[in-house]
């Protein structure tokens, strides 16, 4: 935990104990409202459009490179408004350092994963601070997380908070918020894949909505409500995937579960992919099937996004961005996994494919046989 801290920061809401955690959390719950939803969802729509229409001059598409991209663009212009290619790039590769040196073990010697992180993390807080030096010398109006925390500065009664508090939960957000939901996209296309009935089901019911929505150049929090197969194939893609496989907890009182004896101050792991395969739960635990979220689950049976107090704040917005590609792909391209591959990267704090899930594709609107 406390070389977490160093790489994200000790004001991280990760990072924070019961009482700081409490307040940080209702400041960052409080920045998803519906507009800045919408918005988000919407330029997360342009960006898949875009990628997409790139795909056409491509036989093979790489699924987790460009919902990485496109994820973590869209979770920086919410944040900050970034949108300049080269800050984006140089941000990202930053970004993926720090994340890397999350799984690595914590010597800071130069040349270790764990140094560079250590040094991405350094040149990311020096650009948030030149970000935020700005921001206050400018007159200028930004509709993104910065500013709204900027400006709860200037309201009386509220707690301010610091600058530091502010760069170490916007670096927090790209990084919970970017591989998680890549990586969640990618092995949603290859369960889709591996699950044609499924598949043939949901462009059905996507390409009728498509010709519904037809009026509207971009999808919104409104329309995604009405797409509830889409919905119930993001949920069980992250049922299959468990992206986070286990979360801690400190005890903060002794207690008795099932049987067991936990004493205040004992660290309990939560092993969500056990839950999530366990039969006495999900019958055909192993069997991708959309349809078991048909009828309501046990409480705590579904735990892809945590629970209780410390339940994931982008909830929302990653399922909002999962239905957003999953509409996108299926109502544009005809499309098939070109590597089965189910390995998993090295290096990574969440799985993630290794072969990326490549896809050879073909439009839509062509007979062309998929190369
Ligand atoms: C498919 C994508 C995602 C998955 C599977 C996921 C999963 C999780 C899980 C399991 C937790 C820990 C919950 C717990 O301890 O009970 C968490 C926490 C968190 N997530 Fe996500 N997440 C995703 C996307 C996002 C996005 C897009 C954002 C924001 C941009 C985000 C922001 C956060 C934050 C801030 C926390 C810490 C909450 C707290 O400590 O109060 N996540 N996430």
């Amino acid at each position: 935990m406390r070389s977490i801290a160093e790489l994200l920061g000790d004001q991280s809401i990760l990072c924070l104990s019961y009482q700081n955690h409490k307040f940080m959390r209702g400041i960052i719950s409080n920045l998803f409202t519906s507009n800045s939803m919408d918005s988000a969802i919407k330029y997360f729509d342009e960006l898949v459009i875009r990628t997409m229409a790139e795909w056409q001059q491509k036989e093979t598409a790489v699924v987790l490179n460009d919902a990485m991209k496109i994820t973590f663009n869209a979770i920086c212009k919410m944040l900050i408004s970034l949108d300049q290619e080269e800050e984006l790039e140089a941000l990202q590769k930053d970004v993926s350092e720090i994340s890397e040196a999350m799984v690595a073990f914590p010597l800071k010697w130069p040349g270790t994963r764990f140094f560079r992180g250590i040094k991405a993390r350094e040149r990311v807080m020096k650009a948030l601070r030149r970000k935020i030096d700005m921001r206050k010398r400018s007159s200028d109006y930004y509709e993104d997380f910065l500013q709204s925390l900027l400006a709860r500065n200037d309201i009386q009664n509220e707690e301010p908070l610091s600058d530091r508090q502010i760069e170490d939960n916007i670096l927090t957000l790209i990084i919970a918020g970017q591989i998680t939901t890549a990586s969640a996209i990618a092995w949603m296309v290859k369960y889709l894949d591996e699950n044609q009935q499924v598949r043939e089901t949901l462009t059905a019911k996507q390409l009728e909505l498509q010709f519904k929505f037809s009026g509207n150049a971009y999808l919104k929090l409104e329309t995604l409500s009405e797409m509830s197969y889409a919905s119930k194939i993001v949920k069980e893609s992250l049922r299959m995937a468990t992206i986070v496989s286990w979360f801690p907890r400190v005890a903060l009182r002794d207690c008795q579960i099932e049987g067991f004896h936990i004493k205040k101050g004992w660290i309990v792991n939560v092993d969500a992919r056990s839950i999530h395969y366990d039969p006495m739960l999900y019958g055909d635990p192993f069997e991708f099937n959309p349809s078991r979220f048909d009828v309501e689950l046990k409480a705590c049976s579904f735990l892809a996004f945590g629970t209780g107090g410390r339940t994931c704040l982008g909830i929302n917005l990653a399922k909002a961005f999962m239905m957003v590609f999953l509409h996108r792909l299926v109502t544009t391209y005809r499309w098939r996994v070109a590597d089965r591959n189910p390995s998993i990267a090295k290096w990574s704090i969440f799985p993630m494919l290794r072969s990326g899930c490549p896809i050879k594709i073909a439009p839509i609107a062509t007979q062309n046989v998929i190369p």
